[in-house]
């Protein structure tokens, strides 16, 4: 199973449109027929707050920093599809 945990229940992520993110996430796996192997998780704080909206891609504990629901397309896409990170929105020190 592909999993997208994004922080919505954080302290600052929501203030950033993390519940945007989620939704527009979801939007995005229906787009791409994903929705039998791929799922939103929707998690409390990630500590990656400074850096947020939080999204973490397991496997492969890919950590990415300011999503917005512009660019959850084009995550969805390269983990789906083309099965690699998206590297442009990968947090600092992320794998
Ligand atoms: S509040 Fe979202 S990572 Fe901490």
């Amino acid at each position: 199973m592909l999993i997208f945990h994004v922080c919505t229940r954080g302290r600052t992520c929501p203030k950033r449109r993390s519940c945007d993110v989620a939704e527009a996430l979801r939007e995005a796996i229906v787009e791409f027929d994903a929705v039998a192997k791929a799922v939103v998780v929707e998690e409390a704080c990630l500590c990656l707050c400074r850096t947020g909206p939080t999204v973490v891609f397991m496997p492969g504990n890919h950590q990415y920093g300011h999503v917005q629901p512009a660019d959850c397309r084009e995550l969805v896409e390269s983990h789906v599809r083309l099965q690699q990170p998206l590297r442009r929105l990968l947090a600092v020190g992320s794998a």
